[in-house]
Parts: C-alpha cells; structure tokens; sequence
C-alpha cells in the first residue's frame, strides 16, 4: 500500500497548506544524519554493543550506578559535538511558517531547539536534565568530563539529599511526563496533518500517536528509509532520508 513521493507529493503539499494545526512527530532517525546513532539500527546502534536492560532501567543504575552513569555521560557527550542537521532545521522552519505546530519528540537530545524550534514535547525526558533519584530535584552539570566509551564513572551527589544524581532521561518501565504526554495525545487527536519522522514506532505508548491522529481524520506521513506500513486513506509512507524529504516539503509549502 506504499504510495510513492511522486504521487502522494501534491496531496501532501496541499495538506500542509491547508492544515490549521500540524503535529510533527519524531524519532531518532530525524537526528541520524548529525551522526546520533539510532537505537536499533542493527549494524551501528547504540544499543547492539549493549544490552538496553543493563543500561536503561532504575534496577539497572541501583546495580551498576557507575556503568550506568558513565553510558549516559559518553552519550551526552557525543550529543555535545553534533550539530542539527536539514531536517531539524526544517522542521523549525514548519514552526515558524504554519499557523500551529506541535512538535512532539522521543528524542532525548537538544537537536531540535538548537534548530531554532522554540517547544518540543519531549515523550522520553533529555539528557541534559539530570536529578536526584531520591528526592527528585533538579541538578546542574559541572562540565562534560572526557569519556572513552564503557567507561565507568561515579554519578554526582545531589546538593540536597546527597542521593545519586540520575539522567533525565525515561527509563524502560517508567511513566511518560504526564503533562508532554496528555499535551501530545490531544495535539495528536486534533491536528489536521501528522508527520511521523524517523521512528521504529515500537515503544509504547508514544507508538500511538500516529494512529490517533490517523483515526481522528488527520492525514498522517510516515518519513523513513523503511516502507512504512499504512492501514487508511490517509496515510502515508514516504520512503527516505528526513534531512532529504523534509527539506523539500518545506520548500514546497505555501506557507513557507
Ligand atoms: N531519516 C529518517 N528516518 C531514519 C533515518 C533518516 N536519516 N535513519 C534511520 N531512520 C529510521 C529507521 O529506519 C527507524 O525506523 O529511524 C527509525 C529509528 O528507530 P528507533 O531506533 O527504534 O528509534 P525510535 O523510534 O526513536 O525509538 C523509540 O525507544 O529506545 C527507546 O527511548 C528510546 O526514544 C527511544 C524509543
């Protein structure tokens, strides 16, 4: 049921151009050309070295703090040395043009408001806002230490509680940001026109937010490398690079 760009191209032009309120929904496949390796990519992951269950739960920072801590820090850092990429910057274009977006994303990176983007619901929390696991409060980074990758390093104290500082980050089994969450599923369920950009749409529940706004009548655009299966009219998958395609349907828009 994959329809390709050529043909859905003008549909989609005119569904931007027409749509009052547009959701933009992204994955780690929108910051895979600033050279942030998505999780499941099989041959360059970050997670194929790894094992998501030693590194990305609470139980798994109770065990092994210091592994855990260091996994993080070696991520933030490499976050630290891109930079947005075409479809980041596009995607702040589209806030700028269209009378409303929404962006929501699963990123846990800063990609997007480095862009220009001046609100992004972030589903799975961000790196770069770490807190005390105990008391919870907010905690400042001293710096960016150098880091080798699988390096171990002790987590900072809280300057409260002197609990363990954990990353900022939603952890396999935790709940979602309540408020990001319910913001998103009404923005999904009351926009015009959703673009899915760069995810697996595996992890549940931000998985669902394509499917509510498809189900609400919204006309839905799935952009991947990867045919993305659709089951209704007004779906669709384009089939390519997010810094290629978003570019172009930018350029394309009226609004823009
Ligand atoms: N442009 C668009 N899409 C791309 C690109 C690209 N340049 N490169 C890769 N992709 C696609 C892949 O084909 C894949 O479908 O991006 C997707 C990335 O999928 P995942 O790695 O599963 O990332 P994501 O969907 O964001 O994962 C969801 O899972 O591990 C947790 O919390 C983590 O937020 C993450 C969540």
């Amino acid at each position: 049921m994959h329809r390709e760009l050529v043909q859905i191209s003008s549909e989609l032009i005119k569904a931007l151009d027409n749509a009052k309120h547009v959701v933009v929904f992204t994955g780690a496949g929108v910051s895979a050309e600033s050279g942030v390796s998505t999780f499941r990519d099989a041959l360059s992951g970050l997670w194929a070295r790894f094992d998501p269950m030693q590194l990305a739960t609470a139980e798994a920072f109770l065990a092994d703090p210091e592994l855990v801590w260091g996994w993080y820090e070696w991520r933030r850092q490499l976050l630290l040395g891109v930079v947005p990429n075409p479809a980041h910057l596009a995607i702040a274009r589209l806030e700028q043009k269209l009378p409303k977006v929404t962006l929501i994303t699963q990123n846990v990176d800063d990609l997007h408001e480095r862009a220009g983007n001046t609100q992004a619901l972030h589903l799975h929390g961000s790196i770069f806002a770490p807190r005390c696991f105990d008391c919870g409060r907010p905690h400042a980074f001293a710096g960016a230490p150098a880091m080798a990758s699988e390096q171990k390093l002790e987590p900072p104290r809280c300057d409260m509680c002197d609990g363990m500082i954990r990353p900022g980050v939603v952890w396999f089994g935790e709940s979602l940001p309540e408020h990001a969450l319910n913001a998103a599923f009404a923005a999904a369920e009351n926009c015009d026109c959703l673009l899915s950009v760069g995810t697996s749409g595996v992890v549940q529940p931000a998985a669902q937010i394509p499917s509510l706004a498809s189900r609400a009548g919204a006309t839905v655009v799935h952009i991947n490398p990867d045919a993305v299966p659709v089951h209704r009219v007004n779906e669709y998958s384009v089939q390519g690079l997010a810094g290629e395609i978003l570019p172009l349907l930018v350029q394309e828009t009226q609004h823009a």
